[in-house]
């Protein structure tokens, strides 16, 4: 099996950025399989803090091919100022950037809709990220998408006209306008003619038939990871819908979304937080409205890589992790920012949720609109700076307490603790 993959168990920002790059090395190519730039995946190396949307995280690494694959969605002006500036770090980037010519576009009007349709939800708003996606993908299923492919048709200017003018229909029935629209703090027109600029630029990349690529280098013997966007919780169907992405973020998604077929998938490493964060809306059992809250934002810098957004923090949630697990196949836990704990005396668990009387051991469908209550246990802080930490011996023996009660309630071992933001700060459990 030549295929792993890389998830996110939590509400997205587990810091999978990092962990791709960290395990990037060891793998011949690297590939998103759904989501677009809706995810900012952060990496730290050399003194250097960098933030991707849309191309994989083995991009600072000679010689390993990137693929973005079928089941990602495009904006292309979003790609054109990242290719920008993973150039500046890597002038050969697109020699080693790959994309499958199934990949949906994000159009312009796209990106009114979504917001059209968050203002239109009021108070409901899913509190999206505003990129599109949502849209993207509802034109993806709906038939009416344009894709990367199409950009190189002579007559892709008249469907790119067609679907415009859908999308304007739409956005004028929900009371909006492209005229009192702002996208990436430009106007409507003024992006219009970015976007058309920045096609040209996708046109020249190497654009792909990725799932044949893939099966052939599967056949080849070479080896892929799967970079997952967002989490399992903001999965289409097992998150808290309808306050979720618009893509199957689990490791279902792998297969559709690069063309791979299931034998062909071997470990499936979860990464998951030491303490939860989501951004947006939607419920969160543990979440935190105190002090704790606030520190636990301000030690773990929780802001939107994307947006910018503050995101809520609370305390590691067992039950809903224990879920991500079972549903992904996760064999290889990874935990990430052990290090924002280090000040705590006590650390809070969630091993159950309450709700009308009765208790659950996962998250019930009624999750999406009923407060659950979730049943914490406590153990103690280890209280110890664990940023320069450089082996499993250092480790504090409170923190492997912490990782033990994880382990034991989740069924799956911890085979790695990031201890924080850089590349260098990863202690290997020794155990896989
Ligand atoms: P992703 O979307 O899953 O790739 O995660 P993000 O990049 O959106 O958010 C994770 C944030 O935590 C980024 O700012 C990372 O640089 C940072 N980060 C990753 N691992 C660690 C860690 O172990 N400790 C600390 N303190 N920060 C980390
Ligand atoms: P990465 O890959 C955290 C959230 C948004 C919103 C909901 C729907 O960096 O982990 P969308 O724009 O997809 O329609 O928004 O999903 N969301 C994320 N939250 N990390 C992400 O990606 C996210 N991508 C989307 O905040 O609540
Ligand atoms: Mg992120």
């Amino acid at each position: 099996m030549n295929v792993d993959v890389i998830l996110g168990l939590q509400w997205g920002d587990e810091g999978k950025g990092k962990i791709v790059d960290v395990l990037a090395p060891k793998y011949d190519i690297i590939a998103r399989f759904q989501g677009g730039p809706n995810a900012g995946h952060t990496l730290e190396f050399n003194k250097n803090k960098v933030v991707l949307h849309s191309i994989p995280s083995g991009i600072f690494h000679e010689g390993k091919m990137n693929v973005i694959g079928n089941g990602v969605v495009l904006d292309p002006v979003i790609f054109a100022k990242e290719l920008a500036m993973v150039e500046t770090y890597n002038p050969r980037a697109s020699a080693n950037l790959l994309i499958s010519k199934r990949v949906h576009l994000i159009l312009p009007t796209h990106r009114v809709l979504d917001a059209a349709y968050e203002n239109d939800m009021g108070e409901a708003k899913i509190g999206s990220t505003l990129k599109g996606i949502s849209p993207a993908y509802t034109d993806k299923y709906s038939r009416n998408g344009l894709r990367v492919g199409d950009t190189l048709r002579s007559d892709f200017w008249e469907m790119f006209d067609a679907l415009t003018l859908k999308h304007l229909r739409i956005i004028q029935m929900l009371g909006a306008s492209v005229d009192n629209m702002l996208i990436d703090g430009m106007p409507y027109t003024e992006f219009v003619a970015l976007w058309k600029k920045s096609i040209g630029l996708l046109k020249n990349m190497q654009l792909i038939d990725s799932e044949y690529y893939l099966n052939e280098a599967i056949r080849n013997g070479k080896s892929i990871l799967a970079e997952g966007a967002q989490g399992t919780l903001l999965d289409i169907d097992f998150g808290s819908y309808p306050y979720v992405t618009s893509s199957n973020t689990i490791c279902g998604g792998v297969c559709t979304g690069l063309g791979i077929a299931p034998r062909h998938v071997g470990n499936v490493i979860g990464i998951f937080k030491a303490y939860c964060t989501r951004v947006g809306s939607g419920p969160f059992p543990t979440e935190l409205h105190d002090l704790t809250g606030e520190k636990l934002q301000k030690r773990g810098a929780e802001f939107g890589s994307t947006t910018g957004r503050a995101r809520r923090c609370g305390w590691l949630d067992l039950v809903a992790l224990r879920y991500a697990i079972q549903i992904n196949g996760v064999n290889r836990l990874i935990m990430t920012k052990a290090d924002v704990l280090d000040t705590f005396d006590t650390i809070q668990l969630c091993n159950s949720y309450q709700y009308n009387g009765r208790e659950f051991s996962y998250p019930p469908y009624e999750i999406c609109d009923q407060q659950m209550t979730p049943a914490l246990m406590g153990v103690i802080g280890w209280q110890q700076d664990i940023t320069e930490v450089s082996g499993k011996e250092e480790l504090p023996l409170k923190l492997m307490h912490y990782i033990t009660a994880i382990e034991n309630f989740c069924g799956a071992q911890i085979t790695m603790v990031s201890t924080g933001p850089d590349r260098k700060q990863i202690i290997s459990l020794g155990n896989h």
